[in-house]
């Protein structure tokens, strides 16, 4: 099996799902990141799959209300050094050798987590293309995950995700179980408490579930390859946090996820009872990355 990733195994050990660390990869002159492969794979993913529009957002803006460019798929890719914009394909594992490459890149990386979170599933993983200098805004995603810079250079900020001023516990209850869309609320006040964490080419940055970031580019054209899983423990944290959107609903005030664990205990009872998983069934975002 080929090894792309170069990863500490103490410093996984020691910050896996608590704070970013960075990795080393070798992916950066890899074919299936060539601008001729993205374009083919625009064109064979599913048209959901491909979103593309206008760049230099505002850094809580919602992605629905960005314009479009006025360029199709391909040419946003061929011309994405001048054309100010930004491409993502998402869950590219539906290209077998993209699946292939996942599988090879996440296989390697489960060595580490299996011990510290068992139980590796939904694998997916996603590619963002974006222009010199374009920003992407302040958000969080609920997988375990990787990002491996492939072209170009960015400047993560990213913040504790345990820090209650930063990310609250209804901010973190409304992404699981009312999902508006996926940029965040941004406060100024954050700033001096973010962890500013380059990404050159070749270097790979680990994100918290849930650790709240936006990103900055470079002043040349960008290539990213996001890289995702999930385990028993995100499976479980998604359920409690659907649980106590459920209860409060009802009029309950349930106890932040984490805080009361027999509450907890009760609480996933509660929902791995199969009527009320149904009745939460057409509601849930849970299956859906927030891109
Ligand atoms: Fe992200």
């Amino acid at each position: 099996m080929a090894r792309w990733l170069d990863v500490d195994p103490e410093v996984f050990r020691a910050h896996f799902n608590k704070k970013p660390f960075f990795i080393r990869h070798t992916l950066a002159n890899h074919p299936l990141f060539s601008l001729d492969r993205l374009v083919k794979l625009s064109q064979d993913l599913p048209p959901s799959y491909v979103e593309w529009r206008a760049g230099g957002l505002n850094v809580d803006q919602d992605p629905a209300l960005t314009p479009m460019n006025g360029l199709s798929a391909e040419e946003t890719l061929r011309q994405i050094s001048e054309n100010r914009s930004y491409l993502i394909l998402k869950w590219v594992e539906h290209d077998p050798e993209y699946r292939r490459l996942l599988d090879e890149c996440l296989d390697q990386l489960a060595e580490h987590s299996e011990p510290l979170y068992p139980g590796m599933w939904k694998r997916a993983a996603f590619i963002f293309i974006s222009s010199p200098n374009d920003t992407v805004p302040y958000h969080m995603d609920h997988e375990h995950n990787f990002l491996l810079q492939v072209r170009g250079h960015k400047v993560v900020r990213q913040w504790d995700p345990d820090d209650r001023f930063i990310l609250t516990d209804r901010e973190i209850e409304d992404h699981y179980a009312n999902f508006k869309h996926r940029n965040m609320r941004y406060r100024e006040e954050f700033g001096p408490t973010a962890w500013t964490l380059p990404l050159p080419t070749g270097q790979g940055l680990h994100f918290p579930v849930c650790a709240p970031h936006w990103i900055q580019n470079g002043d040349e054209a960008s290539i990213s390859f996001s890289i995702t899983f999930r385990s028993r423990w995100t499976r479980r944290r998604e359920l409690l946090y659907h649980a106590n959107a459920n209860l409060r609903k009802r009029g309950f005030k349930p106890s932040p996820v984490g805080e009361n664990p027999l509450e907890d205990i009760w609480k996933l009872s509660l929902m791995q009872t199969a009527s009320f998983v149904r009745r939460l069934a057409g509601k849930s975002q849970v299956e859906k990355r927030q891109y």
